[in-house]
Order: structure tokens, then C-alpha cells, then sequence
């Protein structure tokens, strides 16, 4: 690496002064098939010494050619240093680690969520949709709020080694290709982030003495020209929060462990000999040298050991600012964090081309100064700082405060292992707040939601947002479960399953072996009749012919008595007219009733998405009232299980967290679903937890204390939000438009006139 870019600097730097750059889309395609070659203009090869970009990664000017990797799951742990670690002594070839923070580009995602808004959304439901997006603009905007993104580059022959060593120390690798390669070879030249840059746009670079104008705004590279005594874990991270727009660049080239070896046993020889010769004049070694000798010595052994390696390091950093003056004071940040630690960044003064081009994911090292790094010292640099939810598509759902990133995912991508969310706190804490605005935004880009509500708390989000509300149990109002239309012999029998549990909620007692048995064949049985004629009444009445346990006696009040109103026999009116919002509002029925409605409703809903998969949610509120019955719990779980096969999302929301998390074998049953309902739920959502429960909820999260302690005492709206195997400390920021929709109370008019509900049409 070090010969190479040496023989790459003797090459005259022509014309680098002053450059037209960067048109992409313009520069000629060649090669030969179906593998075209994109050429960038010329004056870009000179000033970045890049010849050209091909499909799977750029080619040098001095014609190697490169791979690019970007990276995710960096997060700060001992468990993943180690193994990170482990993946950098397999390194037998040189490679770079780039970080680069920009300001987020959030632009595609602002048109696509104005593309998939619904024509039919009322007023104040579109306000609130408008107000979202103008939220995502002004995330870009915000000071300190930067999309990190982690790249490792290597020559392209050793790829597929790489990407081997690093998914195997637990990192995600996604290979950068066509498009998305020549974003980043663009953005990393021009600055900013590589999600939506023009391919067409025109730029005018100038390199200056000390710093490069690319189109009036500046970059300047600094070279970590004296390294710190000793490196800290994370030693890298303060350097990334200081909130500044940065590439950071790391270049690695492993010494043969022979040499590295031969050349720690030629330093012991001299530290010992200075020391003998100290010893001889009457004199004791410093401290520093003994400590400097021992470190040596234990160097060595590792090193001849395997444990360690020796690396060439070198670092460097571009700055991007506006103006001149931001971009000092930013200098003068980066260079106090390291002046702390006794360390020195070099503003490199006639040589700003040279620092810009080793952070360009070039694997060039254009500074040309090392630094020797054993293996653990390099993994301790990493990880910079949690990784960030993938924001290229979905909804905002809050701003993550570590990494100062906005959180945006689409659960119904694919790409997660199912839709579902669990949303656990204390009273108070946001639960429903976090879980309208996640609603709202979901209707604004189309995504149907069904809310059971046992407190009658969304009906007013409903009626704004033009959908409806049901209230099971009221005359006209009932729901009808037994609708199955399905010839899926496997789906029958889950339904069938489900509303066997449904009844023996609904019966409100454990039936016996025999009830159950007999309960289950009859099911089976009107459903093999004929599935054109299902509604309850028809149901009890095909159960009354033939009824030796006296189940129909049971179900009676559900069909003439008091409970009459809770089935209906009409068909899936939920589908024909299905709304953005439906809401089952329970408020009005009995407690001792509300678990068996809620699982009416939560299986009426199951039928209309077997019938119609699409992206939908389904909120349950207090899901604890329907866990706390053990075929309830049951009934959760399967659905919990079952709902990524029509697309349907799950969120149950729950404050009895210790009760939901119990392992008390009194409630073995309650206890263990509970348990696995979360783990069924691939995105977990805690917010302030109460002192007498956080125990329970830090142990079944494997939380560290801090995060336990954060979670005692952090404002209401933030918490901890936990996907893809990651910790995000997320807060959840509604807009004015949106927070008046959600606190919307009918007679509290805001800006426009909510239509009225559609009622059940039964
Ligand atoms: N992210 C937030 N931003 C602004 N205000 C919020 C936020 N979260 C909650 N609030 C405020 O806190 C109030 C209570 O929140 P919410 O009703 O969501 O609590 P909860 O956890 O659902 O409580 P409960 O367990 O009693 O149902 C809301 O009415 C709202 O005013
Ligand atoms: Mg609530």
C-alpha cells in the first residue's frame, strides 16, 4: 500500500487546480454484453485518481480496480470488538474503513410518502401528512441530526474474503452495485449523502491552500499526524458527535506477522540494551520505559502468538462546512478532541488534495504517513456508534438520540422477520400517543389500521381521519367471525383453532376435555358442510341439533340473551367497505366482556386481511385483559405468529409489563405467552418504565444498567426502541398538526370538520 500510493503521488497531478466534475449520467457507457462501463468526465479522474466506475466497484487510475462494502451492526459492545477484532487479524490484504455523516437526504422519501398518500383523506388527516413531511425537511436541516454510514473498501480480488471475515464478526455487508456505487463515488467526491444525489448535477472544484471548494462549499482534510499514547474504546466517538458534517477514513495495511515479529524483537533489543546501559551508569530506567519495555514484550508474544497483528495505519478526515467560519471552528473542535489525548490532526496546508483523496473510498493512503497499530488498538477505534435503522423507505417513527439519525423503516418491507410491534410501559409514559402518531402517519401512506379499544380512546382519531368506529355489543354493531372463505385446508384449521379458543373465552371458563373435543369436531364439521353459511346464529344453530356436551346452552346469551349484539350474521362488511381507520371501541361493554370482544374483533379482522392480504395494522390496546385468560393468551400468540403470512402488523400495547413478563408458575400458562407474544414481535417499543417493573423488563431484555436506569427517568415520549437485534434510544416527536389530530376531542374544532362516521351497515 505504501510503495503504491507512492508511485501514485510521483505521477504529476495536472490541472488539479481547478475542475469541472462529476456528471455520471453523461459519461459514456462501453465494455462488451450486458456489463457496461460508466466513464466519468476526465477532469474527475485527475483530481480523485479514479479512471473509472464499473458495475461492482471503481477502478483506480493506476487501473486497480476496487469493491466496496457497506457495513451496519457496528454497535458498541465488548462481545462485537472482540469478534471484530478476530476479523481484522484474518485481514491478509490492505482495506479501508470509511464513516461517512452527512445531513440526512430524506427527499425520495418525502415524494414517495406524498405519492402513496390516500385521495380520499379529510382535511385535517392531510394537514397532518403535509405537517409530517415538513418534519422529515426540517430533520435535514437540524443541527447535530447526520445519516452515518460505514463503508470497508478493499482491492476487488479479495471482496468476497473480506465481506466472509466481517459478516462472520456479526456485521451486516451489503455490497454496493451500479447505482447506488456511483452515488456514493459522487457524494463522497461532491459531499453530502449518497441516497438521492443528481446524477446530472455540475460541479466546479477548487483545491485552496487549506481547504477544497466544490460549488461554494467547503471541505477541508486533517490527518491524524500524531496518535494518541493510548486508544480508548470508541476512542472515534467523540470525534463523531461533535455534530459535524464528516468523511472519516482509516487505512489499513496488515505487516506480515515475520516482519512484525522481527521488528518488536529489534525494539525489545534496543529499550533492553538503553536499559543495561542506564543500569551500568548507576542509574534506574524512567517508569515510562519499563512500562513501554513490558508492553513490548507482551506485543511480541502475541504477535508470535497469532493473537495480534501489526497494522500500517494512517487516518484522515474531511470536514464539510458553508462558510470559512464554520469550518474553523469545526477544525478547532476536531482538533481539540484529539489534543486531549495527546494526539495531533494535521490541517495539511498545500496538501488538501492529497487528504481528500485518502477519504475517498479509494483505498489510498494520499498523505503517505503510518503509523504502526496492533489489531486490538484498530478494533477499539470501532465501533464509532450505533448503527441506524435503514431510512430509505417506510414512515418516520422518531429520531434516534445516540446516533442523532431519524428512525425510518417500513415493517411491512420484507426485509424484518414480521410486522409486529409490542409497546410496553408505564402509565402515562406515551403508549397510546406514540401508537396514534404511528397510525397516522401509517393512513397518510395508505396503510389500513384496525385499533381495539377497550378505553374509547381513538374514536376521536377515527372520526378525524374520515374512519369508523364500531362499537361491538351496541344494536346493529356486531362483528361476525365466522366468516372463513378460505380452501386453504391448513388456514381452516388455524381458524378453526382460533374460534375454538374464541368460544371458551367467550363461555368465560377452561372447558373440560370432552367440551373442548366435541366443540372442535363440530366446528370442523359445519365448516366441511358448507363455508357459504357462516355467521354465529347459523353456527349455534348447526350446534343445537347435535349437542351432547350442551355447548349451545353455553353460547346462549351470545344468541338470544343479553350478549345478543356482539355477533352479527352479516357478511364481511368490514372488507366491502373498508375504511383507512376502523375502531373498535369497547369502552361501553362490560370488563368481565371486553377480552371476549376484543378477540371477536381481533378474528374478524384476521378474515378480512386471509381474504385481502395487504399491508394493514392491527392495534391492540390493554392486551394484558385479553392475556390474562390462558386461550386468550393462546388465541395472541398464534395470531401473533400467523400475522406476517397475510401482512398483517400487530401492536399490542401493554403497562402490566410484569405481568405480561411473569414467570410466576401460579400463571404458568399466561406467563410463558406472554413471553412468547414479544418474541413474535419483531420491533419492541419501551418508554418510561415503572421502578417496580424495570428489573423484570432490563432481565428479559438483557439490558445494561445504564439503559435500565435511562429508562427510569427519561422524558415522556422517548424510550428505547428494539429491531433487528439493536438498542435504539428513540424519541418520539409529533408535529403540531399531528399532536392536535391525536388529542382531537369532538367540539374541540381545529382546522377542519372531521366527517362523521360510518356506522356498521348491518
Ligand atoms: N411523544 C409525545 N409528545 C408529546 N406529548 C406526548 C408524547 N407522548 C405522550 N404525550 C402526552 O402524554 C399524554 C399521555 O400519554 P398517553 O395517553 O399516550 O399515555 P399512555 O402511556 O397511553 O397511558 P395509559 O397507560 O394511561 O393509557 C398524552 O395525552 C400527551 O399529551
Ligand atoms: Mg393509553
Amino acid at each position: 500500500m505504501k510503495t503504491l500510493s507512492h508511485r501514485i503521488w510521483r505521477t504529476p497531478p495536472t490541472a488539479d487546480d481547478s475542475i469541472e466534475a462529476l456528471d455520471p449520467e453523461k459519461s459514456e457507457s462501453e465494455g462488451s454484453g450486458d456489463q457496461p462501463v460508466v466513464k466519468l468526465s476526465p477532469e474527475l479522474t485527475l483530481c480523485f485518481m479514479l479512471s473509472h466506475v464499473e458495475p461492482d466497484g471503481p477502478v483506480r487510475l493506476d487501473g486497480v480496480k476496487l469493491s466496496v462494502t457497506e457495513l451496519m451492526g457496528l454497535e458498541l459492545d465488548e462481545a462485537k470488538l472482540g469478534a471484530f477484532a478476530g476479523a481484522l487479524n484474518a485481514c491478509d490484504f490492505s482495506l479501508q474503513l470509511l464513516v461517512r455523516q452527512h445531513p440526512p437526504d430524506l427527499r425520495r422519501l418525502r415524494r414517495n410518502l406524498k405519492i402513496a398518500e390516500p385521495t380520499q383523506l379529510p382535511a385535517q388527516t392531510r394537514a397532518a401528512a403535509k405537517s409530517s413531511r415538513r418534519l422529515l425537511r426540517e430533520l435535514e436541516a437540524r443541527p447535530g441530526i447526520l445519516d452515518r454510514r460505514f463503508y470497508a473498501i478493499c482491492e476487488s480480488e479479495h471482496a468476497s474474503e473480506l465481506r466472509g471475515v466481517l459478516a462472520r464478526a456479526g456485521l451486516a455487508v451489503h455490497p454496493l452495485k451500479d447505482d447506488s456505487l456511483r452515488r456514493l463515488v459522487v457524494a463522497a467526491a461532491l459531499g453530502g449523502t449518497p441516497t438521492d444525489l443528481d446524477p446530472d448535477v455540475e460541479a466546479t472544484a477548487q483545491v485552496n491552500r487549506t481547504e477544497l471548494d466544490v460549488d461554494g462549499r467547503l471541505q477541508r482534510s486533517l490527518h491524524l499526524s500524531k496518535w494518541p499514547r493510548s486508544l480508548a474504546p470508541g476512542f472515534l466517538q467523540q470525534l463523531m458527535s461533535i455534530g459535524a458534517p464528516l468523511d472519516l477514513s482509516l487505512q489499513l495495511g496488515p505487516i506480515p506477522p515475520a516482519q512484525a515479529a522481527r521488528q518488536l524483537e529489534w525494539q525489545k533489543v534496543r529499550f533492553e540494551s538503553a536499559r543495561s546501559m542506564t543500569l551500568r551508569r548507576g542509574k534506574s530506567l524512567s517508569p515510562e520505559a519499563e512500562i513501554a519495555l513490558e508492553d513490548i514484550s507482551r506485543l511480541r508474544d502475541d504477535v508470535q502468538r497469532g493473537r495480534e497483528r501489526l497494522f500500517n495505519a494512517s487516518l484522515s478526515v474531511t470536514l464539510h462546512a458553508e462558510s470559512a467560519e464554520s469550518l474553523d471552528e469545526l477544525t478547532q473542535r476536531a482538533s481539540a478532541h484529539f489534543a486531549a489525548t495527546l494526539g495531533k490532526l494535521d490541517p495539511l496546508p498545500f496538501r488538501q488534495r492529497e487528504g481528500k483523496l485518502s477519504t475517498m473510498p479509494l483505498a489510498l493512503n494520499g498523505v503517505g504517513a503510518w503509523r504502526t497499530l496492533d489489531t486490538s488498538s484498530v478494533a477499539r477505534c470501532f465501533p464509532f456508534s450505533p448503527p441506524d435503522l435503514d431510512t430509505r423507505s417506510g414512515a418516520l417513527y422518531g429520531i434516534d438520540l445516540r446516533a442523532c439519525a431519524p428512525v425510518v423503516y417500513d415493517p411491512w418491507d420484507g426485509t424484518h422477520l414480521n410486522a409486529n410491534t409490542a409497546v410496553l410501559a408505564r402509565s402515562g409514559s406515551g403508549k397510546s400517543f406514540a401508537t396514534k402518531l404511528g397510525v397516522l402517519r401509517g393512513v397518510s401512506r395508505g396503510v389500513v389500521a384496525y385499533v381495539i379499544d377497550p378505553e374509547g380512546e381513538y374514536a376521536d382519531l377515527a372520526l378525524a381521519a374520515g374512519g369508523r368506529v364500531f362499537s361491538p355489543g351496541v344494536p346493529g354493531q356486531g362483528m361476525n367471525p365466522f366468516v372463513v372463505g378460505t380452501a386453504d385446508p391448513e388456514e381452516l384449521l388455524q381458524r378453526i383453532g382460533s374460534l375454538r379458543r374464541l368460544v371458551e373465552v367467550m363461555v368465560g371458563e377452561r372447558l373440560s376435555a370432552e367440551r373442548r373435543a366435541a366443540l372442535d369436531h363440530a366446528l370442523a364439521s359445519y365448516y366441511a358442510q358448507s363455508r357459504e353459511r357462516s355467521g354465529f346464529r347459523d353456527f349455534y344453530r348447526f350446534l343445537e341439533r347435535d349437542d351432547p356436551e350442551g355447548l349451545a346452552k353455553l353460547l346462549r346469551p351470545f344468541k338470544s340473551g343479553s350478549l345478543k349484539h356482539l355477533l352479527s350474521d352479516d357478511g364481511d362488511d368490514l372488507l366491502k367497505h373498508e375504511a383507512l381507520v376502523t375502531v373498535f371501541d369497547l369502552h361501553l361493554l362490560e370488563p368481565e366482556l371486553r377480552p371476549a370482544a376484543a378477540m371477536v374483533c381481533t378474528e374478524t379482522v384476521w378474515s378480512a386481511a386471509a381474504q385481502d392480504p395487504k399491508p394493514r395494522l392491527l392495534v391492540v390496546d390493554e392486551v394484558w385483559s385479553i392475556m390474562q385468560h390462558p386461550e386468550g393468551a393462546a388465541f395472541m400468540v398464534s395470531m401473533a405468529k400467523r400475522a406476517r403470512k397475510h401482512r398483517l402488523g400487530l401492536q399490542f400495547i401493554t403497562q402490566d409489563v410484569q405481568d405480561l413478563l411473569s414467570e410466576d408458575t401460579s400463571r404458568t400458562i399466561t406467563g410463558h405467552s406472554g413471553r412468547a407474544l414479544l418474541q413474535n414481535a419483531a420491533f419492541k417499543l419501551l418508554l418510561q418504565q415503572d421502578a417496580a417493573a424495570i428489573s423484570t423488563v432490563g432481565d428479559a431484555f438483557d439490558l445494561p444498567t445504564d439503559l435500565r436506569r435511562w429508562l427510569l427517568s427519561c422524558p415522556r415520549g422517548d424510550g428505547l426502541l428494539l429491531a433487528q437485534g439493536q438498542r435504539f434510544p428513540i424519541r418520539i416527536e409529533a408535529t403540531p398538526e399531528e399532536t392536535d389530530l391525536i388529542e382531537w376531542r369532538p367540539g374541540q374544532q381545529t382546522t377542519s370538520t372531521p366527517n362523521t362516521p360510518q356506522k356498521a351497515s348491518s
